[in-house]
């Protein structure tokens, strides 16, 4: 039976309280609940705005069409190529590739997992920067990608800068929140991370007409997107045109609305955040201690009080240790674990078609996607958890 899981939730009284009022309004899909939750979190990362989506996922499609449609990044068009991270989840580059764009992999830090800023500007000045359009860095494990090169990088190239900080959730570069240093971010609200709800996501940014876009690409390019409108009777009070503007739909787009039920199991969670990353950082500095005596055999997660943790990070050094048979050892005696998703180009089936053009050119995410695994760390573990971590961990890696 697994005793430590990756990421745990315990609904509590407050949850509890505003499902109940939720099913006594008659209203299920989004409304007032979801624009709380959007203001409490756009106000805990340090962004003018948040839009709630149903994933992580759906926020990067809806970040990138919303760059698509809008005219000021004319370079944001089909065919041109993204900048990303050979090693996150695969949500990353389905979303450039979904949007008829081409991801394009650098080589990542060994250690913190965030792009190699050298070969993004190698890159460029080898090619014709024309045919890039953006950077797409992935805060991965709550890491922070270095943001004052990407962005000096992307001002030089005249490149947008999309943060993927889906597993980043306050995370701290500089005295700056992650998702705070480019003009939109994502974030995943999936299960395991320090704001979990099952599924749900958001886009952030300080821009109101990019805001507007993202509220109609969400909502099937609904032509509708302010606060005010008399949706419900499908007037429009500012137009004296014959539409309705809940039936009328400017873009082509997605329906990656939410149900109230979701931002409900968010808002408590987003008010005690600051605990929740706290606990999490205790937790990963008291393993790191412990499992001091294995560093030979692994790498341990780099301890930083300005990173959010989604996870408890480990990379195999020794290559005895296969990698499978640790993880089953793992889950056998009771831990839940992860790989750390593999590299993408390289190693994931739906992108093998680029197998060819990065073999061996992605030498530190190679090594990462087939020797890296993660466990929990979260804020549930009590001390004697972390104990029976260290205690399984050192008898499985001595064996
Ligand atoms: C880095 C990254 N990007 C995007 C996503 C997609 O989020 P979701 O699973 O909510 O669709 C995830 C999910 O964990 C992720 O880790």
């Amino acid at each position: 039976m697994i005793k430590i899981q990756v990421g745990d939730i315990i609904i509590g009284d407050e949850e509890r309280q505003i499902i109940n009022d939720i099913m006594d309004s008659h209203r299920l899909s989004e409304g007032p609940v979801t624009r709380e939750f959007e203001r409490l979190w756009a106000n805990f990362i340090g962004t003018r705005f948040c839009v709630a989506v149903n994933s992580g996922t759906s926020a990067l499609i809806a970040g990138i069409f919303a760059l698509i449609y809008d005219n000021r990044f004319p370079k944001v068009r089909k065919g041109k190529k993204v900048i990303t991270s050979p090693v996150t989840y695969i949500a990353t580059s389905s979303a450039i590739a979904l949007a008829g764009l081409e991801p394009v992999f650098v080589d990542i830090d060994p250690q913190t997992f965030t792009l190699n800023t050298s070969q993004i500007e190698q890159l460029l000045k080898d090619g014709n920067s024309d045919d890039y359009c953006m950077i797409l860095p992935v805060h991965l494990m709550g890491y922070v990608n270095d943001m004052d090169e990407i962005n000096r990088i992307a001002s030089e190239h005249d490149l947008v800068v999309f943060e993927d900080a889906a597993q980043a959730h306050g995370s701290i570069y500089k005295g700056k929140k992650a998702g705070t240093m480019s003009l939109l971010a994502d974030y995943s609200f999936y299960i395991a991370h320090n704001v979990q709800v099952g599924e749900m996501g958001a886009v952030v940014t300080s821009d109101k007409d990019l805001l507007k876009i993202l509220k109609k690409v969400k909502a099937n390019g609904r032509y509708c997107a302010c606060a005010v409108c008399t949706r419900s009777k499908g007037i429009c009070p500012f137009s004296d045109e014959d539409f309705d503007p809940r039936f009328t739909h400017e873009f082509i787009g997605f329906n990656f609305k939410i149900n109230e039920f979701q931002a409900a199991i968010g808002i408590p969670q987003v008010k005690r955040i600051d605990d929740i990353i706290s606990s999490r950082q205790k937790n990963v500095k008291y393993l790191n201690d412990k499992l001091a005596g294995l560093s030979s055999k692994l790498s341990l997660p780099e301890y930083s009080t300005d990173i959010s943790y989604l996870a408890y990070p480990m990379i195999i050094k020794d290559k005895s240790i296969d990698r499978q048979k640790l993880m089953r050892d793992l889950e056998s005696a009771g831990i839940e674990t992860r790989p750390l998703f593999g590299c993408i180009p390289n190693q994931q089936p739906a992108f093998s078609y680029l197998k060819e053009q990065y073999s061996g050119k992605l030498p530190n995410a190679d090594y990462v996607g087939l020797h890296a695994f993660y466990i929990g760390c979260h804020q549930y573990l009590s001390e004697s958890d972390l104990d029976f971590i260290v205690k399984t961990l050192v008898e499985i890696v001595n064996a």
